[in-house]
């Protein structure tokens, strides 16, 4: 057999060796068989100088050719089992763009906080339906027929005659008629109004009701909660007033002011100089809703009490327009992180 023999039997043995290669390690061990220093492409060429100058130059050559060739097949093989992908063109050293996080809507912040400091004083959570008829809006929450909120200038109505809730107080109403006392009920919610939009009013926009109903429940309960609620939410070095006022729903009723935390009660553009804010209304529950909702008001007796959430969060958070709240300007929202 020739040497040029030879080689194209180590040629045809070593591609398919190469090509059967299953991992690196079997494609480096084909590489030192027939390439390397003890090869047997090594061998062939250690046997040129047994051949004449012609021959040399000829079998030279192909052994060569032969090299080449296995050497660029072992690479391209090889490229397959490489796990680490390296591309030149990335600098690894930049540093990486960061991804923006959202927030929870401010508004879903405060709302949290309301009902957490209530959870923790043993109040439920309860929702009701955003469409309401007029009974529970109303009729059932002692609304005379002819009171203005009735009014299509200030509610919104749907098909079918029901309405957009005004308040959550007519989950109140629900509650009492699936319930008996004792009952703790806390109700976040969205509620509408036919208002005009402005700085300080919108026609979407939420409240939360709280109620407590169980025998011998007096007004010194309520104020306990509320000043309790007040002092966690807006500062412990509060003072509070508790001022007489009107609810359909409630008798006697009040409202409630704390002493403006900005100045400390000593008068500032928050609190218009009176150093007070009006922060909700609240009251014992009028004997009417608890007989028209099955209870009597003989044995039982309860409280009452409903906020604001945008009025308060404007407050606590110094936002000077509520339209804020709902343009969603991610510039704004970002804020409270
Ligand atoms: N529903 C009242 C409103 O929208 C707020 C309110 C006042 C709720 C007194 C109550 C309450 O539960 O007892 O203005």
């Amino acid at each position: 057999m020739s040497l040029l023999d030879d080689i194209n039997h180590i040629n045809n043995q070593a591609k398919e060796r190469i090509s059967n290669a299953d991992s690196l390690d079997s494609l480096n061990e084909a590489k030192v068989k027939y390439l390397g220093r003890k090869g047997e492409l090594t061998a062939v060429l250690k046997e040129l100088k047994n051949l004449s100058v012609d021959e040399k130059k000829s079998v030279g050559a192909q052994a060569n050719r032969c090299r080449q060739e296995l050497e660029e097949l072992i690479a391209t093989a090889a490229g397959k089992f490489s796990t680490s992908k390296t591309d030149s063109s990335f600098d690894y050293t930049l540093p990486g763009t960061s991804s923006q996080i959202g927030v929870v809507h401010i508004i879903n912040q405060v709302i949290d906080e309301i009902v957490n400091i209530f959870h923790g004083m043993g109040f439920e959570i309860a929702r009701g339906p955003d469409i309401e008829t007029d009974y529970y809006n109303f009729e059932a929450l002692n609304f005379p027929p002819d009171h203005p909120a009735r009014d299509m200038q200030d509610t919104m109505f749907v098909e079918g005659g029901r309405i957009l809730r005004t308040h959550t107080t007519p989950v109140q109403v629900r509650k009492l008629e699936e319930q008996n006392p004792p009952i703790k009920i806390i109700v976040p919610g969205r509620t509408y109004r036919n208002e005009a939009i402005s700085t300080r009013a919108h026609i979407a926009f939420h409240q939360v009701d709280g109620f407590l109903v169980d025998e011998g429940v007096s007004m010194a309960d309520m104020k306990g909660v509320l000043v309790a609620f007040c002092k966690s939410f807006f500062g412990p070095d509060l003072k509070l007033k508790f001022r007489p006022s009107f609810f359909p729903f409630t008798e006697p009723s009040a409202e409630v002011d704390v002493s403006c935390f900005l100045c400390k009660g000593k008068g500032c553009q928050l609190c218009k100089y009176s150093g007070w804010l009006e922060i909700l209304g609240c009251g014992m529950i009028d004997p009417n809703v608890l007989i028209k909702t099955g209870h009597d008001p003989e044995k039982y007796t309860g409280y009452a009490f409903g906020m604001g959430v945008e009025r308060i969060a404007m407050l606590k958070y110094k936002i000077n327009d509520i339209r804020h709240f709902f343009n969603n300007d991610i510039r704004f929202l970002r804020q409270f992180k």
